[in-house]
């Protein structure tokens, strides 16, 4: 067990520093074709969670780069109207918006998405975005533990209340969930709430919750594959507050070899801005490698 635990650990390791790294980046983006990333998205809705920094903040300013309608889903109110005002002031683009919404709670999920759906309006893009790596083990006000809260039953939630608007922009609605390679050090787990707290590690319960991301990707898949494309994705090791925050140790170590979260980083993203065609592998995982 503990071997083979330390050899897929290595194999991550090791796997992640020859593709996941500044380095594998600046390689593939040679390969990026610019006519696939001029896109035009004007009158396109899209809504990424977690928008505020890092990652999401990246992806928010690419699609906004291209004429997108994009809210912004963030819990505080504070850090959410700091990005929108940075994002339509750098791109030009006031239909940006901001939702405010914590996805640790159900009841905040669900009456977001409850508004958004008798908005009436499509949801052509979703970006599964936010996520966390709590180390200690706490319980959220549904009393689910708080990893699994955001990085599962936030998004499990928040794509299957918000199928409705997908389904009004279907065919062409798509559904991105940022995963993590991390997951490929767990197996599935029924040991979902890791209730033990004497043993709980929070970087297991972070890498079992991206393993269950791409598992539920297939699910939906299988459910929806007529109306909605679902992708599973990892972003690469990108220098953001998170990974500096829970990963202390590991960013310092490769801190010489992470990305930064550029627009050009999130809009390398074929998923996110190719057209459907180009992106029929549903069941792929994504990962830097890939361009
Ligand atoms: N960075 C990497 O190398 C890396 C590698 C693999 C996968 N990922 C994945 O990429 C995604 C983005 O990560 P990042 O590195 O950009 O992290 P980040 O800088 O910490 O950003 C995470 C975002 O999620 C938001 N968030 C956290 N809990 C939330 C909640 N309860 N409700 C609403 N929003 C919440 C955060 O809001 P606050 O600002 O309010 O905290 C923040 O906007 C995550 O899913 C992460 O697992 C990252």
């Amino acid at each position: 067990m503990f071997l083979r635990q330390a050899y897929k650990t290595a194999t991550f390791v090791s796997y992640g520093y020859m593709n996941w790294t500044r380095g594998s980046f600046l390689k593939h983006q040679k390969e990026f074709k610019d006519q696939e990333m001029a896109v035009d998205l004007t009158d396109k809705q899209c809504l990424v969670t977690g928008a505020n920094t890092g990652i999401g903040y990246a992806s928010a300013e690419a699609l906004a780069a291209r004429g997108a309608t994009v809210h912004l889903v963030c819990r505080s109110k504070e850090k959410g109207e700091k990005a929108v005002g940075e994002i339509k002031a750098k791109t030009g683009n006031p239909n940006v918006s901001l939702q405010v919404c914590d996805l640790s709670s159900l009841q905040q999920v669900k009456d977001f998405a409850a508004e958004y759906t008798s908005s009436g309006r499509p949801l052509h893009i979703l970006v599964n975005n936010a996520g966390l790596m709590e180390t200690e083990r706490t319980q959220t006000v549904d009393g689910l533990e708080t990893n699994f809260a955001v990085n599962v039953a936030g998004v499990y939630a928040m794509t299957e209340l918000l199928m409705p608007a997908l389904k009004r922009a279907s065919p062409e609605s798509r559904v991105i969930t940022v995963s993590s390679g991390g997951m490929l050090t767990e197996n599935l787990n029924e040991n979902l709430q890791y209730e033990d707290k004497n043993v709980f590690d929070g970087t297991t319960q972070y890498a079992r919750n991206k393993r269950v991301q791409v598992a539920l990707t297939e699910y939906w898949v299988q459910k929806h594959k007529d109306a909605v494309g679902f992708y599973s994705m990892h972003p690469g090791w990108v220098d953001t507050g998170g990974l500096k925050k829970s990963m202390p140790d590991f960013h310092s170590t490769y801190n010489y070899l992470v990305g930064v979260a550029t627009t050009r980083k999130a809009s390398k993203w074929g998923i996110l801005l190719r057209p459907k065609s180009c992106c029929q592998a549903f069941t792929r995982f994504w990962h830097a490698i890939h361009t």
